[in-house]
């Protein structure tokens, strides 16, 4: 039945959908469930302690400042800071174009209320974050699929869209370890990118939550390093990152680094949405960089997420060897699982739950569909011992469809 709200929906608010995966985590929560679905860190790794002397200090030594209404760019000192972490991975900018936001989710919706008109071309990796889609339904864009292999975006088809005379708004590429597909984009593809943002004026997005999370091979440069390298100034690429995977994604604290010409209109779309970041998180978060907590924990994170990531390829090799097809990531939280071209992910994963597993299937990734036989798998959640038996429940689970005879 439509309700009033319904009849008084805007044409935006009509085109939001839920989450896969947040519905998914409903299921997920359940303890006797195995979940492979939600792209959550390990919990036991949470830095509690360091964050709570953090807090405690911040509260002791400077309660005013952190509880009071603070600047929409963010908290001085964390920009700083993270200014020279940027500059460290050979991104140089002035202070006024490091922003903080409320995740980088925020910092997506922001990019999509700027720069997405109704019916604009938005050229996406196929398949994409999950997340950023959702974003900008809203917005109204014509989603424009771009493929991606083992290297990463297929470059060279973006550039054939554009030589056909297509002109996306931007181009949205998660650069290193992809979430979903875990895939990093090679340096060569990289610089010709940023060649063909020069080109042809091409705004880049380049989300990078997970490039801090490397288990082997060298790390590539970041697409705002090679624009910078190029002309001397960011030009071309809005970055994001954000605390979530290096921390903890409660604290809800992520940055964007952008070009001079975008920074003041990123200030006020935030102002219309929170005002600002807590005060007191980010005040914390930077109390705890600047006591040097990252540079402890990230060597951890790497350790323990290296590990379950050779334990889920261990246990993919035992079961699903013959079954599926999966890649290696070199770094980040995920795993890309192609099944049998008849077998259809959903169906799978209606099965998977009645042997208490859970992952995701790969369509929700697709922003113009496809990937019915592909998954993702998150392997930084669960603790090693549940890693391996949730892959076996996973192989009964595809035994049990394939015995029923159901394919699509
Ligand atoms: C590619 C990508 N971008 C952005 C986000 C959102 O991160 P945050 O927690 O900072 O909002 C995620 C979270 O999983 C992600 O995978």
């Amino acid at each position: 039945m439509q309700t009033l709200w319904d009849r008084h929906l805007s044409q935006g608010a009509r085109e939001i959908r839920s989450s896969a995966i947040r519905d998914l985590l409903h299921v997920t929560e359940r303890p006797e469930v195995i979940s492979f679905a939600g792209g959550l860190p390990a919990p036991e790794c949470f830095p509690a302690e360091a964050l709570k002397i953090a807090a405690e200090q911040v509260l002791t030594e400077n309660p005013r400042l952190a509880l009071q209404y603070g600047p929409t760019e963010g908290y001085r000192p964390l920009r700083d800071w993270i200014r020279g972490h940027m500059a460290d991975r050979d991104v140089a900018v002035p202070g006024e174009q490091v922003l903080l936001s409320s995740g980088s989710q925020q910092g997506l919706d922001l990019i999509g209320k700027l720069l997405i008109d109704p019916g604009a071309p938005v050229a996406v990796e196929a398949p994409t974050y999950l997340g950023a889609l959702q974003a900008w339904y809203p917005y109204r864009p014509r989603f424009v699929t771009l493929p991606t292999d083992e290297d990463g975006l297929d470059v060279a088809a973006l550039e054939r869209l554009l030589q056909d005379g297509e002109r996306p708004r931007f181009v949205y590429v998660v650069s290193s370890f992809q979430n979903p597909g875990g895939t990093t984009l090679s340096p060569a593809r990289r610089q010709r990118l940023i060649e063909l943002a020069a080109t042809y004026q091409l705004p880049i997005i380049e989300d990078d939550p997970y490039g801090e999370l490397v288990y082997e091979g060298d790390r590539a440069p970041l697409l705002a390093s090679l624009d910078v390298a190029l002309h001397g100034e960011l030009r071309h690429v809005v970055y994001l990152s954000t605390f979530s995977k290096l921390l903890a994604p409660g604290l809800r604290v992520g940055w964007i680094i952008t070009p001079a010409g975008l920074a003041r209109r990123l200030v006020e779309a935030k102002q219309g949405l929170d005002l600002h970041t807590g005060s007191l998180v980010q005040a914390m978060i930077y109390e705890a960089c600047r006591t040097g907590l990252l540079d402890t924990h990230i060597p951890h994170l790497r350790h323990v997420y290296r590990e379950r990531r050779d334990t889920m390829l261990g246990a993919l090799q035992e079961h699903l060897a013959g079954a599926a097809r999966w890649n290696i990531p070199q770094g980040g939280m995920f795993l890309w699982l192609t099944l049998a071209e008849q077998i259809d992910a959903g169906s799978l994963l209606r099965s998977a739950l009645e042997h208490h597993v859970a992952f995701v299937p790969g369509t929700a990734f697709f922003a113009n569909g496809g990937g019915a036989n592909t998954m993702r798998l998150n392997f930084s959640n669960a603790a090693p011992h549940r890693i391996g038996e949730g892959v076996q429940r996973l192989w009964l689970a595809l035994e049990a469809l394939t015995s029923a005879g159901v394919a699509v």
